[in-house]
């Protein structure tokens, strides 16, 4: 029987919705910084004395990574007590967690604006910023571990996920970091090794946090408690694992290190997707023979992000043959297959979580704009993801033939022009969702703390 998400409680309402509020608005900052990167490909002059590319990119991209841990730590506190079946073990930490990230996020952003990079790709801010970042983590596992208590025996497979994901955070973060000892900066393939092992892996954690969302989701909206404990959900999630401590040789191609290593890497990292879309394949079917359908938003995202997942699949699947790959590494190939993968997958999936809680506190003009936005943002992505491609494919040809950047360049032009126009629609689709969930998690906050006062009945998504 279908089910209604319904939490018990009102305090981690709150907390839970800030998290998930704080998530949106990076989104909305991260769309709008690489609006402005991609019109810096066709006018390279746009704002280039006071906000320049060098800016822009890190912004977008740091602010897009904080979307995806900002949202899916949210909406595990929202999922965690009712797991648990109890409140969660520290209200207090979880203040603390949701103060100390928002100020990481705050000052990474103004330094970054300032022109301040003291860190590497994708974590460019001052290496201090990750002990504040550490401790917050550290409250976060803290309150996962007591509230939720996972005896992994037994235990269905999110739990093993959260579990996962929360701890390969931690020993990944601390490893990208590793540069500051000499022992790694003073060896330059042990440090472009280990920096890039550290992204990769991290890549996996927050995808092993998310899957969990996602299929604690799946379980609630079909109301089939053994999708968590079926051998071919923890083959998954085994894959997954393994995935994230061995998928990043694709990453060190410019090292010279075995391509064994990196074949085998990518060979896990695609068998993991299969794997996946396997799993979402059998709930859809079982979804569809369902006639109660009490969350049939929530599902449109699930199944948006299945077909993500078989595009990523099959472009990664191309761009993992190594006579492919040196070709299109470093291209407009590579920023299609990550965008693809934490636009078309990642937030499709958080999207589809949001969607789950709140979907009953939907009115239907608040429906009627998150459909139109979902099909938007789908539509313009595709073309989006198209041009990026179409560009990286120019480019590895013109490289190939040794042009000029100048003769590269007019080529390159018509699809970073359309790969513009098509992040404008976007900007628009997922805007549009945004606002509209905003709007609902504010006013359902608003009431939860009005609620708190007035000693008043709980709150809930139904
Ligand atoms: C949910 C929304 C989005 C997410 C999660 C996201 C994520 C990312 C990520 C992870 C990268 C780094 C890629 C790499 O290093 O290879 C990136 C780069 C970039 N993104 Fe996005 N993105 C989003 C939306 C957008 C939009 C709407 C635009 C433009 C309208 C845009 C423009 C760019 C540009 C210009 C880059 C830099 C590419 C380069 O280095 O040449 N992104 N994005």
């Amino acid at each position: 029987m279908l089910q209604h998400y319904n939490s018990n409680s009102m305090k981690q309402h709150t907390i839970g919705y800030r998290f998930i509020v704080l998530g949106f608005i990076c989104l909305l900052l991260s769309i709008s910084f690489g609006l402005i990167a991609s019109l810096q490909y066709i006018f390279p002059n746009l704002l280039a004395d006071r906000l320049s590319f060098q800016q822009t990119r890190p912004l977008h991209v740091f602010l897009a990574v904080n979307w995806i841990f900002a949202c899916v730590t949210g909406i595990m506190y929202q999922y965690m007590p009712e797991v648990a079946g109890k409140q969660l073990y520290s209200p207090l930490f979880a203040k603390v967690h949701f103060g100390l990230m928002s100020l990481t996020i705050l000052i990474a952003t103004v330094g970054f604006s300032m022109g301040s990079f003291s860190g590497r790709e994708y974590l460019e801010f001052p290496p201090w910023v990750t002990i504040i970042i550490i401790a917050y983590w550290v409250l976060f596992c803290i309150n996962f571990l007591r509230t939720v208590n996972p005896k992994l025996k037994g235990a269905p497979v999110y739990i093993w996920s959260w579990s996962v994901g929360l701890i390969f955070f931690l020993i990944t973060i601390v490893e990208a970091h590793l540069w500051l000892l000499p022992f790694f900066n003073d060896n330059i393939i042990r440090d472009v090794t280990v920096q890039w092992k550290a992204n990769g892996s991290m890549v996996g954690a927050w995808n092993m946090l998310i899957y969990g969302t996602a299929m604690f989701a799946m379980e609630r909206i079909t109301g089939k408690k053994e999708i968590g404990h079926q051998k071919t959900s923890f083959a998954f999630f085994f894959l997954g694992l393994t995935n994230l401590m061995f998928n990043w040789g694709h990453h060190t191609y410019i090292v010279p290190a075995s391509p064994v290593v990196k074949e085998v890497s990518y060979i896990i990292s695609m068998t993991e997707l299969i794997l996946f879309v396997n799993i979402i394949m059998k709930w859809k079917k079982g979804l569809l023979r369902d006639a109660n359908d009490t969350n049939p938003l929530a599902k449109r995202f699930f199944m948006s992000a299945d077909r993500w997942i078989l595009l990523n699949l099959a472009l990664a699947i191309a761009i993992s043959v190594p006579y492919i790959n040196q070709y299109t590494h470093g291209t407009q190939i590579t920023v299609a297959h990550a965008m693809g993968a934490t636009i078309g997958i990642n937030t499709t999936l958080l999207l589809a979580s949001v969607t789950f809680i709140f979907e009953n506190k939907l009115k239907d003009i608040g429906k009627k704009i998150i459909i139109a936005g979902l099909r938007t943002m789908n539509v313009s992505l595709l073309l989006f993801w198209a041009s990026l491609i179409a560009a990286g494919i120019i480019r590895s040809i013109a490289t190939q033939q040794n042009e000029y950047f100048s003769v590269m360049t007019p080529k390159l032009l018509p699809y970073l022009r359309s790969f513009s126009v098509f992040g404008v629609f976007l900007v628009i689709g997922i805007m549009a969702m945004s606002f509209t969930y905003l709007r609902v998690i504010i006013g359902a906050d608003r009431h939860s703390v009005k609620d708190e006062i007035g000693q008043s009945v709980p709150v809930t998504s139904q």
